[in-house]
């Protein structure tokens, strides 16, 4: 897909398509004016014999509107000109997306980032927008046997902006958000990859390719060197498994040579069965997505270095599966972790804490100056808030400040969650350090506190992404959260969003 920014009237558009915005009421966005006025009020015509209310993303597609060179004019509902916030925009802008899907046009100008939206600039519009559409357009085919039969595709969409003087931002937008759609396209695409070719082995390869591509250093610890550095508690989950493990290392040298790096740890279970406490079978292919986090890593790697930030981070993922077997851990069972703590295993099921605690302990050597952990950790994080909000949890406010804030401006949200020390009181074993789960309550909270056990050295975020990493039912699928977060979150440590070279004034 090709972006483009461009000024200028929206009723002279040469184009396969103009887009344009209407409020509920039928009041005409300042474009959609522009066009009715140059076509002797068609638009007003055809919105008064009730064809369009403008309800948020509703659509009508207009052709041969009078004096408009234009193919086609595409109007979008845009709701309630006052509830008009982020959650609308991207609407607005997916619908108009879907809408062009249907249509012949392989070219759009969408006159919907000229749109006044309280406390966002040209430059957030404009990201958005790419990320929007991108969204719209993904698609994954990749395993039918025969590709879906589609129109004329959209190849080229040009978003409008208000002003020439916004034209140099809004470039820099288009730059920033493909990269970022980037990045999250590769989260989802390793994430609605099935199991069977999903495995450690295959994020490995990815992470090798990814790391070719970007100029970042590789590292992929097998087995053996895993067994070396007494991860005790990874390997116990590995147990189970066919296929081996792997801990991939990638590391993003953007910064300053010794600059302390930012760590992203990603819970990379590539099927999670749940192992010996296995699994009911309703919903259980839902479990190839355990690897989620692992996959916004390296999504989020590979949109740093398209955006070429300058700092360092390095990614850690924990690549296994976690199946039951004659070789598979027991409950009961007491491993010893890399930290040296031992930890009694009272569940197989809470695999994804047995592999991070060990990566956690790993990225100590590099001595960062901040971790966040990315991990599809508990089914409570859904009860607790649904499918809206990533949980946040964190040893640090200010760190936890700073990700609630990207999640903000990525549209990508995230809810602080508490891990005060009374919550620790839930891990007690009567035979090991402490065991791998609590009591059922704060299910998702007594897990990160088992976490918060290996992360002592360092500032650390955890980010609970059971809910918001894939959709369920009809549009099942990988939704390539946190990328955007993760993403803004580098971008603002590197020094805020960059305009060749030069730091852009906001
Ligand atoms: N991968 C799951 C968490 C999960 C479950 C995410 C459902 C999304 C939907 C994790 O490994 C797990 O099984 N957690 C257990 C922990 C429990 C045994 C303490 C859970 O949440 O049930
Ligand atoms: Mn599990
Ligand atoms: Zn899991």
């Amino acid at each position: 897909m090709e972006f483009a920014i461009k000024s200028g009237s929206p009723e002279k558009q040469r184009t396969g398509c103009v887009v344009v915005g209407v409020f509920e009421g039928r009041k005409l966005s300042p474009s959609a004016q522009a066009i009715d006025a140059a076509s002797r009020h068609y638009l007003s015509e055809v919105l008064r014999r009730g064809d369009l209310e403008g309800k948020l993303g509703a659509t009508l597609l207009l052709h041969n509107v009078p004096e408009v060179p234009a193919d086609r004019v595409l109007l979008v509902g845009l709701g309630r000109e006052r509830d008009f916030g982020e959650g609308a925009y991207r609407t607005a802008v997916g619908a108009a997306v879907r809408a062009l899907r249907t249509t012949g046009a392989s070219e759009a100008t969408i006159c919907l980032t000229d749109l006044a939206l309280k406390r966002h600039d040209t430059a957030w519009r404009v990201e958005h927008a790419v990320l929007a559409v991108s969204e719209g357009l993904y698609r994954f085919d990749r395993l039918k046997s025969k590709p879906p039969e589609s129109k004329r595709a959209l190849r080229k969409v040009t978003l409008h902006v208000a002003k020439r003087n916004e034209i140099a931002a809004g470039e820099a937008a288009v730059e920033r958000g493909v990269a970022i759609a980037e990045g999250i396209a590769l989260a989802k695409e390793l994430g609605n990859l099935p199991g069977n070719i999903c495995t450690p082995t295959y994020l490995a390869e990815q992470a090798e390719e990814l790391g070719k591509r970007h100029g970042m250093r590789v590292e992929v610890l097998e087995q053996k060197d895993i067994e070396k550095l007494g991860m005790g508690s990874f390997l116990a989950v590995a147990r189970g498994s066919h296929q081996p493990p792997k801990l991939i290392v990638l590391e993003y040298q953007g910064g300053k040579r010794d600059a302390p790096p930012v760590a992203l740890v990603g819970k990379g279970i590539t099927f999670d069965t749940g192992g010996i406490s296995i699994k009911p079978a309703a919903e259980m292919d839902e479990m190839k997505f355990d690897m989620c986090g692992a996959a916004s890593v390296l999504g989020t790697l590979k949109a740093a270095a398209l955006m070429k930030l300058p700092l360092n981070v390095v990614g850690v993922i924990p690549a296994t599966e976690n199946m039951p077997g004659g070789h598979a851990v027991k409950p009961g069972d007491i491993v010893t972790s890399m930290s040296g703590q031992t930890v009694e295993i009272l569940n197989t099921d809470a695999e994804g804490r047995l592999i991070l605690c060990d990566a956690l302990t790993y990225v100590e050597k590099y001595k960062p100056a901040a971790v966040v952990d990315i991990a599809t950790l508990t089914g409570a994080m859904v009860i607790a808030l649904g499918h809206v909000a990533t949980g946040l949890f964190a040893n640090s406010d200010p760190l936890a400040r700073e990700l609630l804030q990207a999640g903000e401006i990525a549209w990508d949200r995230a809810w602080h969650m508490p891990l005060w020390d009374d919550y620790q009181d839930a891990l007690k074993s009567n035979f090991a350090d402490f065991p791998n789960i609590g009591s059922r309550a704060g299910g998702s909270i007594t897990a990160a506190c088992f976490l918060s056990r290996f992360t002592k050295a360092y500032p650390w975020a955890h980010l609970d992404i059971a809910g918001t990493a894939w959709k369920s039912g009809s549009d099942k699928g990988a939704t390539g959260r946190p990328v955007a977060l993760l993403a803004h979150f580098l971008v603002k440590r590197a020094g805020g969003p960059q305009l060749g070279g030069a730091v852009e004034r906001r």
